[in-house]
């Protein structure tokens, strides 16, 4: 099989790394990928976001199957136009990508089919918004409707932050991104990360996991794309999944199903769970960064004719097997982020992190110079993942490999999975 990763951050590293031994495997390819994914992919210049470029490179290269890492691309089409050139595509169309796109699309779908969220409203003007923020009180949560970057949502701890937010956003922060927003209720509880695999029908879930949102230690600061993760996630007990499973992940895929815009692909539910109760925060059409990391650490099963299955609806009798050994993730990032940073600083030690046992370090932004060497080139640069008998090894294992990497502008939170370290799962 031929086979196309659309993306170049670490989850696409950690997706062709899983694909990369599988004996279904004939020829793999990023667009735009990057140094650690050329290791075992061909890089092409191709934008993700340029959906005619993309199908028509997949049809002069005969390529089987397309897997998309980031949503922008799967909001903008391209699983669509794959579609229409006769390739199929693991990622949504444009249609089911709206449970990313669209928070008011996904209040709707869970309005619909009875899937427990929080009480929500939307508004497009400022006053009526301002109401009733004053009706409802805070703590509460403000959230652009479309797609920006993972800087939409703001938990307004007090009614002059939630004033802020509103006015910001309906005053055109993010662009049309934020034409509407979606004001609802504060949920309390721990977070964590279901995923499952569709074909439009049957659902496969994978293993849960939690990632660290905020940039500090102690879950502080500003909030990022992901700091870290680690898997298992000890909140999502079986009890809990099988809830979020039966209320929200199946009554969901059968909405979309019913409405003839069948959900193809992983679909990543952020719960917030209380009292062993889940409750939907939002949908993403895509795997979490850095969660499929660590999930992808833990997959025993040949990933590819899996996802090929998902993308062309044979997904029925499939099965996944996992490690019980805990997988985590440090991210090192450049100093600054996720405000401003500075690119191209050299960095080593790579290899030499990969001698620590049961470690594996994913790229995720980093470009090559023209002497073959490593440079920062994002805001997240490195994935230092490892494996453990228990979670604190695992963690032991990777920072001992974080300290083997020379790159004095990047830094790391040190206390990723301090929930499961400290036995505290609230
Ligand atoms: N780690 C959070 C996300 O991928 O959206």
């Amino acid at each position: 099989m031929r086979v196309l990763i659309l993306g170049s951050g670490g989850r696409e590293h950690a997706l062709a790394w899983a694909m990369a031994e599988s004996p279904m495997l004939t020829a793999l390819y990023a667009a735009p990928g990057n140094p650690g994914i050329a290791e075992m992919a061909i890089c092409i210049a191709i934008d993700p976001m340029d959906s005619d470029a993309v199908a028509a490179w997949c049809r002069a290269e005969r390529i089987d199957l397309v897997v998309v890492g980031p949503e922008a691309p799967l909001a903008a089409g391209v699983a669509d136009r794959l579609a229409t050139a006769g390739i199929a595509c693991f990622g949504p169309t444009a249609a089911a990508a709206q449970l990313e796109a669209s928070k008011t699309f996904t209040k709707e779908i869970c309005d619909a089919c009875d899937a427990p969220t929080a009480a929500w409203a939307r508004f497009t003007e400022i006053g009526p918004a301002l109401a009733y923020l004053e009706a409802r009180g805070a703590p509460i949560v403000i959230k652009a409707d479309g797609l920006a970057a993972g800087k939409g949502v703001t938990v307004a701890e007090t009614a002059v932050e939630a004033e802020v937010a509103v006015r910001a956003i309906l005053g055109g922060r993010h662009g049309m991104a934020g034409t509407a927003i979606v004001i609802e209720d504060f949920m309390a509880g721990e977070e964590a990360s279901l995923f499952v695999l569709s074909d439009g029908q049957t659902v496969l879930p994978l293993v849960g996991a939690q990632d660290h949102k905020r940039a500090e230690e102690g879950d502080l600061g500003p909030n990022t794309g992901g700091m870290g993760a680690y898997s298992p996630a000890p909140v999502l007990t079986p009890a809990v999944e099988a809830a979020a499973m039966d209320r929200i992940i199946r009554p969901v895929i059968a909405e979309m199903a019913r409405r003839g815009t069948p959900f193809r692909g992983v679909l990543y539910a952020g719960l917030m769970i209380e009292d062993g109760v889940p409750r939907l925060v939002e949908f993403n059409v895509r795997f979490g960064d850095p969660e499929c990391q660590v999930l992808m650490l833990r997959l025993k099963t040949d990933l590819l004719p899996v996802l090929a299955a998902a993308a062309s609806g044979g997904l029925a009798g499939h099965q996944l097997d996992w490690r019980w050994n805990p997988a985590v993730c440090v991210v090192m990032a450049a100093r600054g982020y996720p405000g401003g940073y500075g690119n191209g600083e050299a960095i080593t030690g790579i290899a030499a992190a990969q001698t620590v046992p049961g470690v594996t370090v994913f790229q995720a932004g980093t470009a090559s110079a023209a002497n073959g060497q490593i440079l920062s080139a994002g805001g997240r640069v490195l994935n230092i993942c490892a494996t453990g008998e228990t979670v604190e090894a695992a963690c032991a294992r990777a920072y001992r490999a974080v300290d083997l990497i020379d790159w004095p502008g990047g830094f790391v939170r040190r206390d990723i999975a301090w929930r499961v370290r400290e036995g505290s799962l609230s």
